[in-house]
C-alpha cells in the first residue's frame, strides 16, 4: 500500500485510467494523477480529482505548485510511477530522457519502479521507433503491461488497445510485492451463498453477504496472486484484478472449483454452500400453492471441500482452507470438520455474535489447525483476510515451490 503516481497521457484509453485509479484504491493505494496537456482532450481533470481526492497535477509551472519543487518531493514519496495510457510520444520521451513537462520530469527524478501501459494504433506500436524505444525502457527495468489486441478506436483491429484495468492493477501489485509471498501463486477463493432453485421465482439458500470471501480475494490480489474468485449470487462488486466465475448453485460452484483445483496453490472455501438442493431439480413452471403445508424433498449437495480433501490425498498442494460457521462449541466443531474434510486450516466463527459473521464488516475467528487453535480478535474482514493469507503463505513456503509441485496433469479432478 502506498502512493502511486498515475500519469495519464492523450490517448483514447485515457477514460480507462479512471477505472485503473479506482482499482488501485480498492487494493489500498493512494493515487495522485498527473495529466499531460493532451490528456485533457480525452478526460476531465475534475473526474480524477473527485476519485483521487487530491489536486491533479497538470502543469509544471502552475503558480504556487512549485513551492516545494513538487516533482522532486513527489519523486521520493511515490511507490510506483504508472503511465496508463502511455502514448508513442510519451514512450519516446521517457526513452530519450526528454523532460519537458511534469510527467517526463518526474520519470527522471524518481527512483520508484515504473510501469507503462502503451496504447496506440497497431502500425504505430509496430513502428521501429516505438519498438526500439520500448526496448530501451525494458532494458532500463521499466515494466510494460499490454497492449491488448482487439478493435481499436481508429477502426482497426489489432494490437494497441490499452490493457484491461484489472491487468494494469495486477501489474502494479506484482511490481510492489516483495518476492516470497503470493506472487506467482494461484489462489481460488469461493464467496457468497449458493441458491438452489425450486422454480423460476423461489429458492433455498444460505445467509451470506460474500464480504469475507471478497475481502480474501481482494487481499490475495494485493499480495500478487492470480486469483480465481468463484462467486455465488451477491449484491457486492467483486474486486478488480480477480478472475470472476459467477455461479448460482452448489453444483455449479463444485464444477468451477474442481475445474481450477489443478492450477491452485491454495483453495479458500469462504462460500456458504447450500447443503441440500431440491430433489429432481428446478421445476420449470412457478409452483402454485395448494394446501396448508408444503413438503420439500431435498438431496445432499456435494461437499466441495471434502471432495478437495479426498482429491488432494497425501499431496501437499493446494493448501486447503475452510470456514466453519457455528453457533455453539465453535472450536470443537471446527476441529471435527478439519479432520473429516482433511483440510489444513478451518477458520471457525461464532455466527450468533452480532458484531461478527453475517452482513457486518467485522469478524472474530479462531484459526483451527491440527497443531492447535489461534484466537483472532474482532477486526475488519480485510485485516482478518490478511491474517488468513499470511498463514497460507507460511504453509506454502513450508511446502514445495510451484516449480517443484507434485501435482501433475493427469491428477486433474
Ligand atoms: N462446504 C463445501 N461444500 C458444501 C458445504 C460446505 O465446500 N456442500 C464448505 C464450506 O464452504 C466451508 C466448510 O465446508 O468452508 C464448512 O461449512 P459448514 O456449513 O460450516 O459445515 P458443513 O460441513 O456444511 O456442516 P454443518 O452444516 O453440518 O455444520
Amino acid at each position: 500500500m502506498g502512493l502511486i503516481a498515475l500519469g495519464v497521457t492523450g490517448g483514447i484509453g485515457a477514460y480507462k485510467a479512471v477505472e485503473i485509479a479506482r482499482g488501485l484504491q480498492e487494493v489500498g493505494h493512494d493515487i495522485v494523477a498527473i495529466m499531460t496537456p493532451s490528456a485533457h482532450r480525452f478526460v476531465g481533470r475534475v473526474t480524477f480529482e473527485a476519485i483521487t481526492q487530491r489536486r491533479v497535477i497538470t502543469d509544471q509551472f502552475a503558480p504556487g505548485a512549485n513551492a516545494d519543487i513538487e516533482h522532486i518531493a513527489l519523486a521520493s514519496d511515490i511507490k510506483v510511477l504508472l503511465v496508463a495510457p502511455a502514448t508513442a510520444n510519451l514512450i519516446g520521451k521517457f526513452a530519450h530522457g526528454i523532460a519537458d513537462d511534469f510527467l517526463t520530469t518526474l520519470y527522471l527524478a524518481t527512483r520508484a519502479p515504473v510501469v507503462v501501459a502503451p496504447a496506440m494504433n497497431t502500425n504505430m506500436f509496430e513502428h521501429d521507433a516505438v519498438v526500439r524505444n520500448l526496448a530501451t525502457l525494458v532494458e532500463r527495468g521499466v515494466h510494460v503491461v499490454g497492449p491488448g489486441e482487439g478493435h481499436l478506436a481508429c477502426g482497426w483491429i489489432g494490437k494497441g488497445r490499452l490493457a484491461e484495468p484489472a491487468e494494469v492493477v495486477s501489474a502494479v501489485q506484482a511490481v510492489l510485492r516483495p518476492p516470497g509471498d503470493l506472487v506467482g501463486r494461484c489462489v481460488v477463493v469461493t464467496a457468497g451463498p449458493t441458491f438452489e432453485d425450486l422454480d423460476p421465482v423461489r429458492y433455498v439458500g444460505n445467509r451470506s453477504s460474500g464480504r469475507m470471501g471478497l475481502a480474501l480475494a481482494s487481499e490475495a490480489v494485493a499480495r500478487g496472486a492470480r486469483v480465481v474468485l468463484v462467486l455465488g449470487p451477491v449484491g457486492l462488486e467483486p474486486p478488480l484484478g480477480a478472475e470472476v466465475v459467477r455461479v448460482r448453485n452448489a453444483a455449479q460452484m463444485r464444477n468451477a472449483v474442481m475445474g481450477h483445483a489443478t492450477d491452485a496453490d491454495a483453495v479458500i472455501m469462504a462460500a456458504a454452500v447450500a447443503d441440500y438442493t431440491v430433489s429432481g431439480g428446478v421445476h420449470p413452471e412457478k409452483l402454485a400453492k395448494d394446501g396448508e403445508t408444503l413438503t420439500l424433498n431435498l438431496t445432499r449437495t456435494t461437499d466441495i471441500l471434502a471432495e478437495l480433501g479426498r482429491w488432494r490425498g497425501d499431496r501437499n498442494r493446494p493448501v486447503l482452507v475452510g470456514f466453519a460457521a457455528e453457533t455453539q462449541e465453535v472450536v470443537a466443531h471446527a476441529k471435527t470438520k478439519l479432520d473429516a474434510k482433511r483440510v489444513d486450516v478451518m477458520v471457525a466463527n461464532d455466527v450468533s455474535r452480532t458484531d461478527a459473521g453475517f452482513d457486518v464488516d467485522t469478524n472474530a475467528a479462531t484459526l483451527v489447525e491440527s497443531t492447535g487453535a489461534t484466537d483472532l480478535p474482532l477486526q475488519s474482514k480485510r485485516d482478518l483476510a490478511g491474517v488468513i493469507l499470511e498463514r497460507v503463505e507460511a504453509l506454502l513456503s513450508l511446502r514445495a515451490s510451484p516449480a517443484a509441485a507434485d501435482v501433475v496433469d493427469d491428477d486433474a479432478p
